[in-house]
């Protein structure tokens, strides 16, 4: 597999228009194309569709959360539609083993969310929970074991930790990348790429670094390039 292939770019634009745009700069510089709520809600669905037909990665990110029938419904129209990826809350087994039904006989993978990475200890505290980040997201991702997904969505401040804990049979998905010198913004668990693939990511999802760079190709060669040499050291 290619370095290029593990960058996923989180198209977080306004409307599908600036996607493609993005997408035509990028070109093979990334492997993935994630589309999150903010396109979803504008008419990223059929973009979704549209790529997954040209035969590209598709990475629906929905963040599903709901009672087990209409998880499992909604896992099999985002799997209808031809998507890689599926997010879902790994907050219980019985809405993870939901979307296992849902996906049944496609080749959707499903990957479930532990913390995410813009919730810092206060954060998880006031929701009530006395775990740190790192506790909550290692027990988390040993539940998506149990429900049988194909992996989890965690920081690179936590990937070390889970792939001890879960082998190397599953995938840990990794956003909240910042390379040197670019602006954190609401992400608090951040790490570069570089840092990030040698923790044991197997892909990195980006935003912000890439969509608002003067130059996103070249933003995007770059962090495949990190990719590259930290998986080659
Ligand atoms: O712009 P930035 O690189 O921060 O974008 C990160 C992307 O990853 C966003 O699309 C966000 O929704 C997504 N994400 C995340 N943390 C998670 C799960 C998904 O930042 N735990």
């Amino acid at each position: 597999m290619k370095a290029s292939e593990r960058l996923i770019v989180a198209l977080d634009v306004p409307e599908p228009d600036d996607a493609r745009n993005l997408i035509s700069k990028i070109g093979d510089h990334a492997g993935v194309w994630k589309i999150g709520l903010e396109l979803l809600f504008s008419g990223g669905a059929d973009l979704a569709c549209e790529l997954a037909d040209a035969g590209q990665k598709v990475f629906v990110d929905a963040k599903l959360l709901d009672i087990p029938n209409t998880v499992e419904r909604a896992t099999e129209n985002i799997a209808a539609m031809g998507a890689t990826f599926l997010t879902v809350h790994g907050h219980d087994v019985k809405t993870m083993k939901a979307a296992m039904r849902g996906r049944e006989g496609s080749n959707l993978k499903l990957l479930s969310v532990t913390v995410l990475t813009s919730l810092d200890a206060a954060d998880l505290e006031e929701q009530g929970s006395r775990m740190s980040p790192a506790e909550l997201v290692l027990h988390r991702a040993k539940l998506r074991q149990e429900a049988g997904f194909d992996g989890v969505i965690a920081s690179g401040q936590e990937a070390a930790q889970i792939r001890e804990a879960t082998g190397s049979d599953f995938l840990i998905i990794t956003p909240g990348i910042r390379p040197s010198g670019t602006d954190v913004g609401d992400q608090a668990r951040v790490m570069t790429p570089a840092r990030a693939i040698a923790a044991g990511a197997d892909y990195l999802v980006v935003g912000r670094p890439i969509t608002q760079a003067d130059d996103p190709a070249a933003a995007a060669a770059a962090i495949a390039g990190e990719i590259e040499s930290a998986r080659s050291a």
